[in-house]
């Protein structure tokens, strides 16, 4: 039995991971415009990596012979201080992501949901890639500080991240 809770949670996570997928959206155009394309690149297949979490959930709510919903959200922000506040946004928002995740599994398992524990083992797994990506960018920004040399280097490095 597919509860309607545990629906209308897993509904709610599509919109989470779609918002997420904006929000990464919206960081690249911001590092197009800072002129960082690695940057850029780097948060164009974030975008799309969101995209595909949206569309796990979503599938396999179908695939559950139930509704899948699409939710409506607010749009992220436009505007970072900084490459560093904009990656430490990303990392506090994984680690929102990270708990959201938790809540559902521990909601499945109360359950006894055991293919919505299967899924969501998958996500736990990525939670734990997510933030580390996030966070050892986190760290190098830092190390950059104020070295445009640095910066540069790092925008190339993150340029080659494949989609
Ligand atoms: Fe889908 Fe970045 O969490």
């Amino acid at each position: 039995m597919f509860s309607q809770s545990l629906q209308d949670a897993l509904n709610e996570q599509i919109k989470n991971e779609f918002y997420s997928a904006y929000m990464y959206l919206a960081m690249s155009s911001w590092f197009e415009d800072k002129a960082l394309p690695g940057f850029a690149k780097w948060m164009r297949v974030q975008y799309q990596e969101e995209l595909t979490h949206g569309l796990k959930i979503f599938d396999f709510i179908l695939d559950r012979d139930a509704r899948a919903l699409v939710h409506g959200f607010n749009a992220p922000p436009a505007e970072w201080k900084s490459s560093l506040d904009a990656f430490e946004s990303s990392y506090a928002h994984e680690q929102k992501v990270t708990a959201m995740i938790n809540n559902l599994y521990a909601l499945a398992v109360k359950e006894n949901d055991y293919p919505t524990i299967v899924l969501l083992q998958w996500f736990i797994n990525e939670q734990v890639e997510e933030e580390k990506s996030v966070k050892l960018i986190v760290d190098q920004l830092r190390m950059a500080g104020d070295s445009a040399t640095a910066l540069l280097l790092l925008d190339r490095e993150l340029g080659a991240r494949a989609a």
